[in-house]
């Protein structure tokens, strides 16, 4: 099976995990991992199943995943799919999960897709590399969240158990039947 795996990634993290969600995928399949916002150029008719994994800024999702889902809607459910969401609050082992997850809870309530399959990761801390408006907001919400604080830190909660666990999940995700004739 042809696998997409559609990353929105700001500074990495998300496109990572697509990465090692794929190292796990090219035993048993052919795997793609394309950023969403080229997605407009690719054929999505040659995929059997598809991954979107997206990462969290400032509480929200970036937009283009919503219209990305709205312009993609059938095509999405015609096939395996699944969803994985990327953010620092999961670094705590009980929000980790799609209902635990306040995000991933409020966007899957919200959506019109149903992904067959969905995780949360923890995400990763780069202070170094954020902007100084950055790098002091994400400090103050760490101090408030009982987080690392050290703005010369860079951090990686990312559990790679747990994302190679969904991967084998995801390759246990076979072709959708076609709906019975009328
Ligand atoms: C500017 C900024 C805002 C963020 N806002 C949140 C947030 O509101 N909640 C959260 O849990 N994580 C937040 N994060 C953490 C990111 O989700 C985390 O760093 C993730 O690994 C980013 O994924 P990416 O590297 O693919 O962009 C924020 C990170 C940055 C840099």
């Amino acid at each position: 099976m042809k696998t997409l795996i559609l990353y929105l990634s700001h500074d990495g993290q998300t496109h990572k995990i697509a990465r090692a969600i794929t190292a796990h995928l090219t035993d048993c399949c052919e795997c793609d991992v394309v950023d969403l916002h080229l997605a407009q150029d690719l054929d999505l008719q040659r995929y059997q199943r598809v991954v979107v994994g997206a990462a969290i800024r400032y509480g929200r999702f970036a937009a283009d995943l919503d219209h990305f889902i709205a312009q993609q809607l059938e095509w999405l459910h015609s096939i395996p799919s699944a969803f994985y969401a990327v953010n620092l609050t999961a670094r705590k082992p009980d929000k980790r999960t799609p209902s635990t997850n306040v995000y991933t809870r409020k966007f899957l309530a919200k959506t019109p897709w149903r992904p067959d399959l969905c995780a949360v990761f923890a995400g990763a801390l780069c202070y170094p590399r954020y902007s100084w408006f950055d790098r002091v907001m994400i400090q103050m919400i760490m101090r408030m969240t009982g987080g690392e604080t050290d703005r010369t830190k860079e951090v990686e909660y990312t559990d790679w158990q747990q994302v190679s666990a969904f991967a084998g999940d995801l390759a246990q995700l076979t072709a959708k039947q076609a709906p019975p004739r009328p």
